[in-house]
């Protein structure tokens, strides 16, 4: 609140005709200096910026992250909101909400694939005028991508992510074996490590129909030639020979009982507690495991590895690249507060904290080789090599949709109600729909 001097002069003298005595006069009329001359900041609300997170995350970011960027901004709150555990269902809430109108949330903490339908939709702020190339080249080159749209930028990255193989290295050197390289050296290995009576599975992954799902699938499909959809020229390719192949090795682990049955529903945590737990010898997952896996109480510590996912015999295997960033509502009203606060987190300083707490993958490229993280991370170094080699789901405005119809279609073959045949060209022909419109 702004005061004149008039309104000031006013005051001080209605107080002199109240009180007559000149000390009172005088310590009365100080104290009114005083409190009119109050900065406007210490007298006013703080500005709150909303954030919808995923669950399993909200803890840490509160207790860390945003207690840190409170601290040092005292005039910013933020407020986080707790969402649902899988990021499609996220994604639906955000979009819900900007459907409705006004969103709510300030702070966007996206997943990679939500950037170009949010930006088509017109939902996001253009970040391309905030930051220079020059600290953007601090990030790796795929995850700023991710947050590109038409030559613009919406969105910043905050960590990386990508799909990686695991492996129980004390089994496969007590059996006399190599690291798989191919899918079939990965089904020769579970099923003898089964039939010695070493492990429960051979190899777990992510099969319950939602995103997880076509990321895992995204992985296989690499790994035998396979594409999704062509970003460029928008062809699909879900009904061709090398994405047949894929689900037959995906079916054929179940039917060789290397895989659980109900490996058809599990997510990401599921699958990560089957392996922690000394019950499978391998596992597709992204890099957080390591940290959990390794922990204290982890009944594998120190008894696994990593290693990029497996491929065919000319054809190298495939990290599908996820990962987080964060942008802003276009219909934010705080957003210098919220590019401040996208500054501090996904800052050099704020990035190795997270990381070292949750085991996640940073996506500037020198905390790769971090002294702390590699004390902690060994195999950071060697992941950089992954990100920047991932493969990315198809980054058109279009995704959840056609993210959708894979999961349906592909959990439908998995699950055994249709054909793999069936599904893929009923798939690839609604995909086909889909990009027409
Ligand atoms: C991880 C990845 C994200 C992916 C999701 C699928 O959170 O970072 O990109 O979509 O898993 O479950």
């Amino acid at each position: 609140m702004l005061y004149s001097l008039m309104a000031k002069l006013q005051l001080m003298s209605k107080i002199k005709q109240k009180f007559k005595s000149p000390i009172v006069v005088f310590f009365t009329v100080l104290l009114g200096i005083l409190l009119i001359s109050v900065p406007p900041a210490l007298t006013q609300q703080p500005v709150v910026l909303n954030m919808l997170m995923i669950a399993s995350e909200a803890q840490t970011w509160k207790e860390s992250l945003v207690k840190d960027f409170q601290e040092k901004n005292p005039g910013i709150r933020i407020n986080v909101i707790e969402g649902p555990n899988a990021t499609n269902l996220l994604e639906d809430l955000y979009t819900s909400a900007f459907i409705l109108g006004d969103s709510p949330y300030d702070l966007i903490n996206m997943d990679v694939i939500w950037t170009p339908k949010f930006a088509a939709a017109g939902w996001l702020a253009d970040l391309s005028n905030r930051i220079t190339k020059d600290e953007l080249a601090a990030f790796s080159p795929k995850d700023v991508d991710g947050g590109r749209y038409e030559g613009k930028l919406y969105r910043i990255p905050m960590r990386s992510d990508a799909g990686m193989l695991y492996y129980r290295k004390d089994l496969l050197q007590e059996a006399g074996f190599e690291p798989p390289e191919t899918f079939a050296d990965l089904v020769k290995i579970s099923k003898a490590l089964k039939e010695k009576g070493k492990v429960d599975w051979g190899y777990v992954w992510q099969g319950r129909q939602y995103e997880g799902l076509a990321a895992m699938f995204v992985e296989v499909l690499e790994g035998f030639g396979g594409y999704w959809v062509n970003p460029d020229t928008l062809e699909v390719g879900l009904d061709q020979p090398e994405s047949l192949k894929a689900i037959a090795f995906l079916k054929q682990t179940i039917k060789d009982k290397i895989t659980p049955e109900g490996v058809t529903t599990y997510q990401e945590e599921e699958t990560r507690r089957i392996f922690q737990n000394g019950e499978a010898a391998f596992l597709r997952n992204w890099p957080y495991v390591w940290a959990l896996a390794n922990a204290d109480d982890s009944p594998i510590k120190g008894k696994l590895a990593i290693r990029p996912m497996v491929g065919t015999a000319d054809k190298g295997g495939g990290a599908c690249l996820g990962g987080w960033g964060l942008g802003i509502a276009k219909t934010s009203k705080h957003p210098e507060a919220a590019w401040k606060a996208i500054q501090y987190f996904t800052s050099e300083e704020a990035q190795r904290k997270f990381i070292l707490q949750t085991g996640f993958v940073p996506s500037r490229q020198s905390l790769f080789k971090d002294p702390q993280i590699v004390a902690k991370y060994p195999h950071y170094p060697e992941l950089l090599q992954v990100v920047n080699k991932a493969v990315l789901r198809p980054p058109i405005a279009q995704y959840a949709q056609a993210s959708d119809i894979l999961q349906r279609y592909l959990s439908s073959a998995l699950t055994n109600g249709m054909t793999p045949e069936k599904a893929m060209k009923a798939a690839a022909s609604e995909t086909r729909r889909l990009l027409k419109t």
